[in-house]
């Protein structure tokens, strides 16, 4: 299973959907290496770049929503902060059981899906907000 970011996917905020573009890639970048048995080592290297920029990429999202008053903002990175225990999980079973086909299905659950829907929604109510000045 691959994913790819398509203009379905755009909020209307470049520097958010470019960040979110990198992401995608990433994940999908993550995916491949398990998927072609690249084994631990590459697919160690791009967890740990994810772990990194997820934090980068919250962050820049908070920050927008606090500077414009976003009334969102709470739920939202109540959000965020459940994605990263959830990821921090993730990297658990990767050390624990390497690319395996079960962590593979990991991703998918965890940060796929997670991923299309957070975006298509709560990260799309932001670009709104943004545009409209209003919910
Ligand atoms: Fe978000």
């Amino acid at each position: 299973m691959a994913i790819k970011w398509s203009p379905e996917y755009a909020i209307d905020v470049e520097i958010i959907d470019n960040q979110h573009k990198e992401l995608f890639n990433a994940i999908n970048d993550l995916l491949e290496a398990c998927n072609q048995g690249k084994g631990k080592e590459e697919a160690g290297k791009i967890l740990k770049f994810l772990e990194n920029y997820v934090v980068e990429h919250f962050h820049t999202e908070e920050g927008i929503q606090k500077e414009s008053g976003f009334p969102e903002y709470e739920a939202h990175k109540r959000a965020h902060d459940g994605f990263i225990q959830s990821f921090n999980e993730l990297k658990k079973a990767f050390d624990e059981e390497g690319a395996t086909l079960s962590f593979v299905v990991k991703i998918n659950r965890i940060v796929v899906d997670w991923l299309i829907q957070h975006v298509t929604q709560a990260d799309k109510r932001l670009g709104v907000f943004l545009k409209k000045g209003t919910l």
